[in-house]
């Protein structure tokens, strides 16, 4: 369901089942009905910058009051303007006066099985060492610091610690290769870097530092890297600029205090990919991210002080920022943290964490269900799940067929599922079912949460009928919206302000059936989406044209079982000769310019790409012949015919 593809909207067309709260649920949580929702809803529409602000006051911590709510500029805004906080102070500092400061902030377990549990109260201590390391080697607010770390205690600390003096966090995911973290580097003018000696990955290690050491070879503004030593190997440490962890914390004083920042200090920059070739460095700050980090987990998670949180995304992504760190802790909740990979060391590996730590909500991704559902129910059923009592999706669609598996074989049809979506750029979810609240239709993420005001509309910028799909848009600043992308003012304006002028353009599809649930149906730009990640085509595409034999390469999404989408490409080269070896050439250089989350799964060779007469690659076209369809799209303005044959016969 994640692409939109005509096909994949009609069975989700013919989705009516409908599943409400169980009453048990709705009479514990929060807002526990439909009119509590709609009355919330309601309230913030008629004042959204009241609304906010209203919460604004009573959810964080305030060093000195803001006195402005919003200042919007188009495309620019400024929340809670004049006034000083701080996220580390909101997630930590705020829960030593009361009895949290000896509750359990983060569990802990390391893919071999290692597990740590730091309560409020010892994070907070570790999390003040690390941020007097990181001023011990001349880091200040604003400063950049580039993160590549597996998921590990020591990751959201150095985020948190980061947050306390002010400087700037960039998590780049443990997968990417060099050249990208280089590329990401030298975009954010990083001036420290903190990577691993290692990370484990089904039982074996990825040597993280001999990546970092690759990249910093290119990264020439970072001045120190700090190594955590995580699997025990002996990598290369560089005189002068590496430095070990432990040695820098075993130094290092634990009190901190946390610095009085402006509500639109940056807090971190994440990269996403757009509708080119350069990932954009997203920008989030600080009062509006952790006001809305903080109260969408509260919201749609129903959260109690005495749940168990695990949300399963990693730290290198939106997700893990959101809703492994800030959302959750500054909370007050316990939040679960997984190293490794679901299947190791055998397929049941999540289901033993949540019978172990009696889990109750659990927030995963659709292509880890689809894979889970492929292994086979005796590896749920081989655990007591009876803890859990929310589940959540995020990341692409999903579809019907998984949603019922995931409630009637995880949840025990006890569970309601918040299917959530949102993006890097909306800093927290932005439409969702509240749980006790919101009947849930499967493959819909319902509707907007408060003080969120979508709309459906034609490109000329009109609302769109009930039921049919249109871009989605968002009609008034919220406070966990992206700032900027990192340096490029105009193209922040270009791409998500300037199609429909003043609104956001999410750069999806979506239409509103006619209960007014929101169902999302794919992109409107060449962002695939596989296995949850975003990825752009021309991004693959430039790391293979890149290659000295390729001429023209063309990347799509085409449907895949388990990912959502999976990467197809068309390659034609200019020297050497189609091969198996050729392929896995290609394979290798594109898991070396970009990282392993954009190995293409198909590589097809090609004398001609299919292109209209203007010269636009046929995308669509070579998506119906990697999906293996009989009958191809429209072909009345392809160029060359021959191009569509000889695809053909090379496929
Ligand atoms: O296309 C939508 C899809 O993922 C995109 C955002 O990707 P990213 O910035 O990597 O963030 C992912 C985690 C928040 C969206 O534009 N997407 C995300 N959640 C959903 C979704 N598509 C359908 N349903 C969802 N629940």
């Amino acid at each position: 369901m994640s692409a939109g593809n005509s096909g994949q909207i009609d069975s989700v067309m013919q989705e009516n089942r409908l599943f409400p709260p169980p009453e048990e649920f709705s009479s514990n949580s929060q807002i526990g009905s439909f009119e509590a929702y709609q009355e919330l809803y309601d309230k913030a529409k008629a004042d959204p910058v009241a609304f906010w602000g209203e919460l604004a006051r009573q959810e964080l911590h305030w060093f000195e009051p803001f006195n402005e709510t919003l200042d919007w500029q188009e495309p620019f805004a400024k929340w809670f303007v004049g006034g000083k906080t701080n996220v580390s102070y909101n997630c930590l500092d705020s829960h030593l006066s009361t009895w949290r400061r000896n509750k359990a902030a983060i569990i802990w377990e390391g893919e071999p099985g290692d597990q740590r549990t730091l309560t409020y109260q010892q994070l907070h201590r570790e999390v003040c060492r690390f941020a007097n390391v990181l001023k011990s080697l001349g880091v200040v607010a604003g400063d950049v610091v580039s993160i590549y770390m597996p998921m590990t205690p020591e990751l959201a600390i150095a985020m948190l610690a980061c947050a306390r003096i002010g400087a700037v966090h960039s998590v780049i995911f443990a997968g990417f290769s060099a050249e990208s973290i280089a590329d990401r580097n030298n975009d954010a003018q990083a001036k420290i870097q903190l990577t691993s000696d290692g990370a484990w990955r089904r039982g074996k290690v990825l040597p993280l530092k001999a990546t970092v050491d690759e990249a910093l070879d290119k990264s020439p503004t970072v001045e120190h890297c700090i190594v955590l030593r995580r699997v025990g190997n002996d990598p290369a440490m560089k005189e002068g600029r590496d430095h070990w962890w432990h040695d820098l914390v075993d130094e290092a004083s634990d009190n901190c205090e946390a610095a009085q920042l402006d509500s639109e200090s940056p807090l971190f920059i994440l990269y996403t990919s757009g509708s080119t070739g350069k990932p954009k460095g997203i920008k989030h700050t600080t009062a509006g991210y952790n006001l809305y980090a903080k109260k969408t987990f509260q919201w749609v998670f129903d959260h109690k002080d005495e749940d168990i949180f695990w949300c399963t995304a990693d730290c290198g992504w939106i997700t893990g920022h959101s809703y492994v760190v800030y959302g959750p802790l500054s909370a007050g909740a316990t939040t679960v943290m997984y190293e490794g990979a679901p299947n190791w060391p055998e397929e049941d590996r999540f289901w033993e964490l949540i019978e172990k730590y009696r889990i109750n909500i659990l927030y995963t991704a659709p292509t880890a269900i689809r894979a889970f559902i492929k292994w086979g129910d005796h590896h749920v059923e081989k655990h007591d799940l009876s803890s859990l009592r929310l589940l959540g999706t995020v990341g692409e669609g999903i579809n019907p067929e998984a949603w019922i598996w995931y409630h009637n074989i995880v949840g025990g049809e006890r569970c309601p599922i918040v299917d959530t979506w949102w993006q890097t750029e909306t800093g927290g979810i932005m439409m969702s079912p509240l749980p006790g609240a919101i009947a849930t239709k499967p493959g819909s993420c319902t509707k907007p949460l408060p003080g969120v005001l979508p709309a459906i509309l034609d490109p000329a910028g009109n609302p769109v009928g009930e039921n049919q799909g249109g871009w989605l848009v968002m009609t008034h600043p919220w406070p966990g919206m992206l700032r900027g992308i990192w340096g490029d003012d105009d193209r922040y304006r270009e791409q998500y302000w300037s199609k429909v002028p003043g609104k956001y353009l999410a750069g999806d599809n979506a239409r509103v059936d006619s209960d007014g649930y929101y169902w999302i149906m794919g992109r409107i730009d060449d962002v695939i989406n596989v296995a949850g990640h975003r990825l752009s085509t021309i991004e693959v595409e430039s790391a293979l044209v890149s290659h000295s034999a390729v001429a023209e390469a063309a990347a799509i999404g085409r449907t895949d079982e388990i990912k959502g989408q999976a990467i197809a490409v068309f390659v034609t080269l200019k020297e050497g000769e189609p091969s198996e070896e050729m392929r896995n050439e290609l394979k290798l250089h594109v898991r070396k310019e970009i990282g392993a989350l954009a190995v293409p799964d198909d590589v097809r060779f090609t004398n001609t790409l299919p292109k209209t007469r203007s010269g636009k690659i046929m995308r669509r076209l070579l998506r119906d012949i990697a999906e293996g369809k009989e009958e191809v799209g429209d072909t009345s303005t392809l160029e060359d015919y021959t191009a569509l044959a000889s695809l053909r016969d090379e496929s």
